[in-house]
């Protein structure tokens, strides 16, 4: 298979600033990625659940010529600022203010109204919820996004997930600590497309992303914390060397039959 090209991403390479405005393995790769498999049309509607510090929401924006909103409820914890204003200042240095909006709400009570997006995208961020809402709160987030989107609209969900493998005894120690543990963030594809579909979606791609590996020591490397403290995620990478942490992704669609 060949590899997948980056020809809007390949054009902005300080990785350390990008890796600085988002916070998951990927970065702007990701977002183009995801928006070629979503297939997303210049002037559609966007929602970016969980857009963080808004690069990906802002490089949408501009690289597509989509109208974007990025939805985040948190507060930054190295300036204690609401992410939105981070989204909110890359959309100037973008040049995408006129369409770009953050809102600080989050999944699942967005306040929107149904069928209002062409698209809702969203990467490294629900796995989270479940951590703290458990696998209903991670339901009730999939039916709201699956409520907002317009009929034929399409969910693009990216996530951290496990190969379908037993966990490596070395690496358990490792992926079963911090605030975030990666053995409880993280499902199987299978079990993940299995919540998407179960939410109302028609499943119309879902795989491992070819790049992940990459991806995720692109992340190790640029990261911020990561950069702080070595001895945890690139740590955590370097002991996995690939055969059970991974990122999947699964496209879904909701229909426009009635009923
Ligand atoms: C790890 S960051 C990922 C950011 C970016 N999408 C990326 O791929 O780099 C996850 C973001 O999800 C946000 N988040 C957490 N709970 C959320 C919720 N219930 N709804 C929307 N966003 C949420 C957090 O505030 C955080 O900024």
């Amino acid at each position: 298979m060949a590899a997948f090209q980056y020809q809007r991403a390949s054009k902005y390479t300080d990785y350390d600033n990008i890796y600085e405005q988002c916070s998951g393995p990927g970065g702007l790769q990701l977002a183009e990625f995801m928006a070629e498999k979503m297939g997303l049309r210049s002037g559609s509607s966007v929602l970016d659940v969980g857009s963080n510090r808004g690069i990906q929401t802002c490089f949408l924006a501009k690289e597509f010529g989509v109208l974007a909103i990025g939805l985040d409820p948190w507060d930054d914890r190295q300036t204690g600022r609401p992410m939105v204003e981070h989204l909110r200042a890359n959309a100037k240095i973008w040049g995408v203010e006129n369409s770009v909006l953050g809102i600080n709400l989050g999944v699942p009570d967005t306040h929107f109204a149904s069928e209002s997006f062409d698209f809702v995208y969203s990467t490294t961020a629900l796995e989270m919820v479940r951590i703290s809402q458990g696998i209903e709160g991670y339901m009730n987030c999939l039916k709201e996004i699956y409520r907002v989107l317009k009929p034929g609209g399409v969910f693009g969900l990216g996530e951290p997930m496990h190969l379908a493998v037993p966990v490596p005894d070395d690496l358990r120690p490792y992926i079963s600590k911090d605030e975030y543990p990666w053995i409880e963030c993280f499902r199987t594809l299978k079990e993940t497309t299995e919540l998407v579909e179960k939410a109302g979606f028609e499943i119309s791609e879902s795989e491992y992303a070819p790049d992940a590996r990459e991806w995720w020591l692109s992340f190790a490397e640029h990261d911020p914390f990561c950069k702080e403290a070595p001895e945890k995620d690139p740590k955590t990478l370097e002991i996995d060397d690939g055969r059970w942490a991974s990122f999947g992704y699964v496209i879904g669609v909701k229909s426009t039959a009635i009923g």
